[in-house]
């Protein structure tokens, strides 16, 4: 039998040699240089698996729109696509009881609102890497610091203490309307925001079928945990605040 053919795109630094990964800017030999936004340079149904996570969300809504079409011709008949997003409903929600929780003078509450509308907002609209995100990561100690890993995980987390053995050094403001230009196309802004609704809106719009929310460690396509993409050397969740969504090629 032949090796499955899968497809990572917007792989950053969490690839698998078994696939075939792809991303905007590529500081490995295993990931192909690719703008995602201009479709797939891939045959048609050449692919048993495509796999993109955190990534679908740094698009234009026309561009997502149209990858996901891309992803659809190039994945062969009841080929897998998974996707992993920030999940824009469970911020939602979590939101309104922070908020709730502050109106109602709850402390705990209060000590968390910065954070949940830095989750909410900031990779949207921020103008330098990071944003004010890591700002709020170089405080030590944070506010609501276990509320705070509990949400970014362990991936998160070893940043945070990177951030501090620097001394909690920031990275530099991109000076000038070119750098600002340069930094907005850099691949590190969200451009919008999925829930299961408009998540799986956008999959049946592209001509997928049965899109289903799953578990990180759920997946239809054969052996996926063992690729350790969703999941670090101890199994715990790289992004728990993630969304996970599948759907199939008809
Ligand atoms: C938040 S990172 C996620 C990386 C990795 N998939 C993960 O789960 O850790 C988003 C990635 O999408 C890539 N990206 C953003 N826009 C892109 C585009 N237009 N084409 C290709 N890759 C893009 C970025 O370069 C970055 O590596």
């Amino acid at each position: 039998m032949s090796a499955p053919r899968l497809l990572n795109l917007g792989c950053g630094c969490r690839f698998h040699p078994d696939w075939l990964n792809v991303d905007l800017v590529s500081r490995h030999p295993e990931v192909m240089e690719c703008d995602l936004s201009c479709g797939l340079p891939f045959a048609e149904a050449s692919m048993d698996a495509v796999y993109a996570s955190h990534m679908l969300e740094h698009l234009e809504r026309h561009e997502a729109s149209s990858l996901l079409s891309e992803c659809r011709r190039v994945l062969r008949p009841g080929g897998v696509l998974r996707l992993a997003v920030p999940d824009f409903e469970a911020m939602a929600r979590l939101y309104v009881q922070i908020l709730d929780g502050c109106l109602a003078g709850d402390e705990e509450a209060r000590r968390r609102y910065e954070w949940i509308t830095l989750e909410l907002f900031d990779q949207l609209v921020r103008t330098r890497p990071g944003g004010d995100v890591v700002r709020y990561w170089a405080k030590d100690p944070m506010p609501a610091e276990a509320f705070v890993f509990e949400r970014v995980g362990e991936e998160a987390r070893r940043a945070i203490d990177a951030l501090r053995a620097k001394g909690g050094a920031l990275p530099p403001e991109p000076q000038g309307a070119e750098a600002q230009a340069r930094f907005r196309k850099s691949g590190e802004l969200h451009r919008w925001m999925y829930d299961r609704w408009s998540l799986a809106c956008l999959l049946t719009q592209a001509g997928f079928a049965q899109p289903q929310a799953c578990g990180a460690d759920a997946s239809a396509i054969p052996g996926f945990a063992a690729y350790g993409l969703e999941t670090d050397e101890q199994g715990r969740v790289r992004k728990p605040d993630s969304l996970f969504m599948e759907a199939l090629r008809p």
